[in-house]
């Protein structure tokens, strides 16, 4: 039995988020494959994760990784997980402002990764993990890595902690009036089925 990490960064209602449709629609089809597997979701909206303070970082640099902390508690969930889906939309050309501020509370060494003479060894190699966004514009292949910081991010904290079996599921174009937004949301849909049979 898995445990899946549903990570949601959405300040919407879910009703109202394209990227949510898709993931939620994800999590059902993964849960009709895996019954048995556990699945936490986390809608950091309603979670009480701030900027990180001075007081934060002795927390998270302390040599005591059993306190009761919610940095620490936040990681400790985190590495608990075998698989990770992030649900997220492209804002300002990167991730809404809490899933940074929910990624400065899980990057804890000692819990998602360690330092070792090469620089950084990743905790949590042998977990998976689907990053699912929605974009309002288009970021082709030879000129998003350029443009695009939000998925590149995420991927490479990923990497970080170990976790590079790491996929991404983006819907690009939702606010483009060239495109048929039913579409679009409908083509994504049946790629989260896909690859939910899998993941
Ligand atoms: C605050 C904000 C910033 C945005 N910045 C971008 C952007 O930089 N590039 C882009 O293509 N779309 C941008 N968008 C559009 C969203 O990415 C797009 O509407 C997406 O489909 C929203 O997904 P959601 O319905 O799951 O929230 C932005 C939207 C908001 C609200």
């Amino acid at each position: 039995m898995s445990t899946l990490l549903y990570i949601k960064a959405n300040a919407k209602e879910d009703k109202d988020s394209m990227s949510i449709k898709i993931s939620d629609y994800f999590i059902k089809e993964y849960k009709n494959r895996n019954p048995k597997d556990k699945i936490i979701t986390l809608d950091l909206k309603k979670e009480p994760i701030e900027f990180l303070t001075k007081e934060d970082l002795k927390i998270i640099f302390g040599k005591d990784k059993t306190l009761d902390h919610p940095i620490l508690n936040y990681a400790r969930q985190f590495a608990k997980a075998d698989k990770y889906v992030i649900s997220e939309p492209m804002w300002n050309l990167s991730v809404p402002a809490v899933l940074k501020a929910y990624i400065d509370y899980i990057c804890v060494p000692g819990i998602t990764f360690e330092y070792d003479e090469e620089g950084t060894k990743g905790l949590l190699s042998d977990r998976k993990a689907i990053n699912i966004s929605s974009r309002g514009g288009l970021y082709p292949r030879e000129m998003g890595p350029r443009v695009e910081m939000g998925d590149s991010y995420i991927r490479k904290v990923f990497a970080l902690f170990g976790v590079v079996k790491y996929q991404t599921l983006y819907l690009e174009g939702a606010d483009n009036k060239k495109y048929d937004t039913e579409i679009l949301l409908q083509q994504a849909l049946e790629d989260a089925g896909r690859r939910a049979l899998t993941f």
